[in-house]
């Protein structure tokens, strides 16, 4: 008898090769390769066997946009677009314990007032499932509940003309089809379960919501192999120690993407949280060095943040640098940029940054405000606790505008603050720049490092000599000095 050809798969990336070994070679993470049976041997190239011929058509013509689900919790409505579509399957992944089931289950009970919903559970008993109803509040519902795993079952029950029009499948990893060897949660598992379950949701016209763990050790494969087969996939995230979640769109076929929805977790459930700025800066002491408020966009929706960073003199041969919610590559960069050109010493010191509040920015218009706070902690001078800053910085010392200024000093100026730091708009040809900005707020403009630099007074020593020179600035209309505190 022929052996039964196996195959090594990463439960991280779904890359597969043929022998074993202890790294990925598509994502290069450790230890996530599972063995897994070979999918059977596909016939090589066509052969002789004609086709049919495909039909093509034009791009005009009339398409009706489809029918959305709104749910009524705007911050879910929000980041799905507008509401979820009929026969569209969405991914929500995220570490087990966020509250995932949590968030589902709410949607599920606001959409059963209008909907036919069905929640299959593969990890939770109905009991279970009713406690957490009778929690949030909402046990008295038309949702109706099933525990399996199989999803030959699941399919039969659901290909029926009454069938429901929203699926919950809680989740992906613990269903399993009974024609492949593998075990449940391997990777096969995983893309033959989905890919079952979304080509039922399109016949059928139901919405699908599949949930997914990310998983760290990749004992199971993580939502990420299913990313390319969903319409939608949204990451639930958060730190498990705040309150704070947030649900982001990574991916979306019939809407924006990185728009964020933020929720908080208390005793009954995920609570809407309607302005997000004022919740994250709740809890900040004003006028205090290291730390500055960067106006952040989140999709299309303006947050702010505090940014905090702190330096002191290290001890150890390699200086620690600690980063919380920001990437660490962009903060060495930073701190490359403040020292070749403008001479601020930051070697030999221990670096720690940190987004208050368990928020992970991604957006490079974060950088001055992550150079404002490291300056601000090297100088020991505060930042007037009413500003508000941003901007990117380039490899030179230069400023660049980042889009939507508008909307981020309208945020700030709801909020109360009264400055704001901003790059200096691109002029074109001696005219100024099209955007105008009104806001109520004292703007300084900023067009190289050196001009935030100035807003503040480093003691002697602490600065050196810039070991690179840029170009003399073109535009140094410098920034008119700030009334510091100390300065
Ligand atoms: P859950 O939705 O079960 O997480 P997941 O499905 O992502 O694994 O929620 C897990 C956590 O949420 C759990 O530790 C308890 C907490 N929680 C609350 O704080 N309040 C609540 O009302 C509920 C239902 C859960
Ligand atoms: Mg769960």
């Amino acid at each position: 008898m022929a052996r039964k050809a196996v195959n090594y798969v990463c439960q991280e990336c779904g890359t597969s090769s043929s022998k074993w070994s202890g790294r990925c070679e598509g994502c290069g993470k450790w230890n996530t390769l599972a063995e897994e049976a070979a999918p059977e041997a596909t016939p090589k190239g066509l052969g002789a066997k004609k086709g049919r011929k495909i039909t093509f058509q034009g791009l005009r013509g009339k398409t009706e946009h489809p029918p959305r689900q709104i749910s009524g919790i705007q911050e879910f409505d929000r980041v799905t677009g507008g509401g979820m579509v009929q026969g569209s399957a969405l991914l929500v992944g995220g570490d087990p314990g966020i509250g995932k089931s949590t968030v589902v289950m709410q949607v599920a009970a606001a959409l059963s007032g209008s909907l036919k919903v069905a929640y299959i559970s593969g990890e939770e008993a109905i009991d279970q499932l009713r406690l957490r109803a009778d929690r949030l509040g909402v046990a008295d519902t038309d949702v109706v509940l099933a525990a399996a795993t199989s999803v030959r079952d699941i399919a039969q029950t659901l290909d029926d003309a009454d069938g429901p029009d929203l699926v919950i499948i809680d989740s992906i990893q613990t269903m399993f089809v009974d024609s492949l060897d593998s075990a449940p949660g391997t990777v096969s598992q995983v893309r033959t379960s989905a890919q079952e379950l979304i080509r039922l949701a399109k016949r059928r016209g139901f919405a699908l919501i599949l949930v997914g763990h990310v998983t760290k050790e990749g004992q199971i494969a993580g939502p990420r192999v299913l990313e390319h087969m969903v319409d939608t996939v949204l990451y639930f995230e958060g730190d498990r120690s705040h309150q704070f979640r947030i649900l982001r769109s990574v991916k979306n076929r019939f809407g924006a993407t990185d728009e964020i929805g933020v929720f908080e977790m208390t005793g009954e459930g995920l609570r809407e949280v309607a302005n997000p700025s004022a919740l994250f800066l709740a809890d900040r002491e004003e006028d205090v060095s290291g730390a500055c408020v960067f106006a952040g966009m989140e999709g299309s929706r303006p947050l702010l943040v505090e940014i905090q960073s702190l330096t002191m003199p290290s001890s150890l041969a390699t200086p620690r640098r600690a980063v919380v919610g920001w990437d660490t590559g962009r903060l060495a960069m930073i701190m490359a940029v403040l020292e070749a050109r403008c001479g601020l010493t930051l070697s030999g010191m221990d670096v720690f940054l940190n987004v208050a509040g368990g928020l992970k920015i991604s957006e490079p218009a974060a950088d001055l405000a992550v150079a404002c706070a490291l300056v601000s902690s090297v100088s020991g001078v505060a930042l007037p606790g009413e500003t508000v800053i941003f901007g990117e910085i380039g490899l030179s010392g230069e400023i660049r505008a980042v889009p939507q200024i508008n909307a981020r000093l309208k945020e700030a100026s709801k909020l109360g603050f009264a400055r704001a730091i901003i790059p200096t708009p691109p002029r074109t040809k001696g005219k100024k720049a099209a955007p105008t900005i009104q806001s109520g707020l004292t703007i300084t403009e900023v067009s190289r490092l050196e001009d935030l630099l100035a807003l503040f007074a480093i003691p002697d020593g602490k600065r050196g000599k810039p070991q690179a020179s840029a170009e003399p600035p073109v535009n140094h209309a410098a920034a008119p000095p700030m009334d510091l505190p100390h300065g």
